[in-house]
């Protein structure tokens, strides 16, 4: 089996066990989840829920105890070491709560660096269109320290980009902006699958950010319960809200409802 053309990246019966004995949790229990490209799609749930575990299993951070993981057509499960780095390098982009820029680096390494570890060229023209459309053609040649924080993210966005890879994982991105740089991070990301086909996957608390996403899934004590397409942000915290409610007891509880993806 491997991932369709449609598909960037798909989770099949997730299971990720961490501990054993006394101390095991669960924190994903039968996980299944396409995510179509070109979308944009936010992971929301409580505090523990398993929205970090399965964005790193999707992207071959942490290795999953039961199931299968493929990103486009590579099957990430069972991935050795080579193979993990290659993927990681070449597959996929990051973008982190904290950055994570060097700060010995200026803006314009920081975005090309993923290029130069894998000893590829620079394509000019994609390079002109992510750094004009995240509004840092006359900050290239700053480092870091120089950049207000939503600047920074914004390197870091286009430095996910600039490989074209199959899936940029995102894990609060605007956790630590302003409301003003979260949404012009946030519009970026929206418009990266929007108008280049960037399949974008989004961890976030805030119900506004996840209002950017075409495609909204919530996790509960690691099982999918609900999922929205396009929804507004009060549609997300109603969903959120009423949660509690919702039975994880079996394995597949899924449920669809809110707008339709227009
Ligand atoms: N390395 C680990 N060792 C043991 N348990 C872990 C580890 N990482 C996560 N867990 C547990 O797995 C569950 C899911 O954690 P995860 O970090 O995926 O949650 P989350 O939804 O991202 O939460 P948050 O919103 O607080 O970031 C939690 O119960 C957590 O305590
Ligand atoms: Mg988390």
């Amino acid at each position: 089996m491997s991932a369709s053309d449609g598909v960037a990246a798909r989770a099949v019966d997730v299971w990720k066990e961490y501990g054993s004995g006394d101390a095991a949790v669960t924190a994903l229990a039968g996980v299944s989840v396409e995510l179509e490209r070109s979308r944009f799609t936010a992971i929301m749930g409580p505090s523990g829920s398993g929205k970090s575990t399965l964005m790193h299993c999707l992207a071959g951070l942490d290795d999953v105890t039961r199931g299968e993981v493929w990103v486009g057509d590579t099957k990430v499960t069972g991935l050795r070491d080579k193979g993990l780095t290659e993927l990681r390098r070449d597959k996929v982009g990051f973008i982190f709560q904290q950055f994570n820029l060097l700060p010995t680096l200026t803006a314009e390494e920081n975005i090309t660096l993923p290029l130069a570890i894998g000893g590829k060229k620079v394509d000019q023209a994609w390079f002109d269109v992510v750094v004009d459309t995240v509004g840092l053609r006359d900050r290239l040649s700053h480092r870091p320290t120089q950049l207000s924080g939503g600047q920074q993210q914004r390197v870091a966005c286009a430095r996910a980009l600039v490989s074209r890879p199959d899936v940029v994982f995102a894990d609060e991105p605007t956790g630590n902006l302003d409301s003003q740089s979260g949404a012009e991070v946030l519009g970026f990301l929206q418009r990266s699958a929007r108008e280049f086909g960037q399949t974008i996957v989004m961890v976030t608390h805030d119900p506004n950010a996840a209002s950017y996403a075409d495609r909204v899934i919530f996790l509960k004590d690691g099982h999918i319960v609900r999922e929205l397409l396009s929804p507004s942000a009060d549609e997300v915290l109603e969903t959120m809200k009423h949660l509690d409610s919702v039975q994880v007891a079996g394995s597949q509880v899924v449920q669809h409802s809110g707008s339709s993806r227009v």
